[in-house]
C-alpha cells in the first residue's frame, strides 16, 4: 500500500533534501537524504543531483512512489517564474515538466514557501486557523505563504517587498544577520520594520514563522511588537518536505 505514501523534494541554494512522508501524519517515514546542490545552481545540474537524491529514496523494489518538490521561486502551471537566489537560467523554464521526463513519473512542483505553508496548515502552526494565516520562511531569502481559511494563495513573495528603499531580504532574512553578524535585538529591530509594514498592508490573523532560525524563536519573536500573534512553525526544515509531498495527494 503506497496510498499514504509520497515523497518530498526540497531544492534549495545549498541543499537538496528529501524523504518520504507519511500523508496522513505528516511524518518521515524514511531517514532525510541530502545533497549539496551544485555549484552555480543550473537547471540540468539541480535535475542531475535530485536523481541521485530520489534513487536513495526509492524502495528497491516497491512501486514508485508520487514526489513532490518545491523550489525557491514563482511556481506557475509548472513554470519557474524567478530566481533570486538561483541560477538566472530557471527563469521561464517548464521545470515542472522536465523533472517529470527525467524522472518519469508525475511531479508537483511548487514554491517552497508555498510548500512550508501548506505542511503548516495540514499538519502544523495554521492548523484550523481561521482567517488569513501568513507564513514566513527566513533562510537565505524571505518566502511567504498566505492561507485563507486554510485555502492556499500562492506566489505572494513578500520577501521581495520594497521598504525603506531595499528589497525586504536582503536587511531581514536570516542571511542578513549572518553576513552582517547583527546581534538578535539588531536583527529583531529589522524583523520589527518588516512584520510592521506585512502587518499593516495585510492585517493577518495569525504569523507563523519558518526557516532553520526558527528552532531559536526565543530569542527574536519575544522582542516584536505587533498586533498579530506570531508563533514559530512547527516543522521548520522539514516543512518544504512535508508540503511539497502531501500535494501530491489533490
Ligand atoms: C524567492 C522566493 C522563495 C524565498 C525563500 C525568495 O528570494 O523569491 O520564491 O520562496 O526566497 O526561498
Amino acid at each position: 500500500m503506497t496510498g499514504s505514501k509520497a515523497i518530498g523534494i526540497d531544492i534549495g541554494g545549498t541543499g537538496i533534501k528529501g524523504a518520504v512522508v507519511d500523508l496522513d501524519t505528516g511524518e518521515l517515514v524514511s531517514d532525510r537524504h541530502k545533497v549539496k546542490t551544485p555549484d552555480g545552481g543550473a537547471p540540468a545540474d539541480i535535475l542531475a543531483a535530485t536523481v541521485e537524491l530520489l534513487s536513495r529514496l526509492d524502495g528497491a523494489d516497491g512501486p514508485a512512489l508520487p514526489v513532490g518538490v518545491c523550489f525557491p521561486a514563482i511556481v506557475k502551471r509548472g513554470l519557474t517564474l524567478s530566481a533570486a537566489n538561483i541560477s538566472s537560467e530557471w527563469i521561464g523554464l517548464p521545470a515542472e515538466q522536465l523533472f517529470e521526463d527525467e524522472l518519469g513519473r508525475d511531479i508537483r512542483f511548487i514554491n517552497d514557501a508555498d510548500a512550508a505553508g501548506i505542511a503548516e496548515q495540514r499538519y502544523g502552526a495554521a492548523a484550523d486557523v481561521e482567517g488569513l494565516v501568513i507564513l514566513t520562511t527566513l533562510g537565505t531569502g524571505i518566502g511567504s505563504a498566505f492561507l485563507n481559511d486554510g485555502v492556499l494563495v500562492p506566489n505572494t513573495e513578500l520577501g521581495h517587498l520594497e521598504i525603506d528603499g531595499f528589497d525586504a531580504e536582503s536587511r531581514a532574512a536570516y542571511s542578513a544577520m549572518e553576513r552582517e553578524d547583527l546581534s538578535w535585538e539588531d536583527w529583531a529591530k529589522r524583523l520589527q520594520r518588516y512584520y510592521g509594514v506585512v502587518e499593516a498592508l495585510f492585517s493577518p490573523d495569525l504569523f507563523v514563522v519558518g526557516g532553520g532560525v526558527s528552532k531559536h524563536h526565543e530569542q527574536f519573536l519575544p522582542l516584536l511588537d505587533l498586533q498579530t500573534p506570531i508563533v514559530p512553525a512547527v516543522h521548520r526544515n522539514n516543512a518544504g518536505i512535508l508540503g511539497a509531498a502531501s500535494l501530491t495527494r489533490h
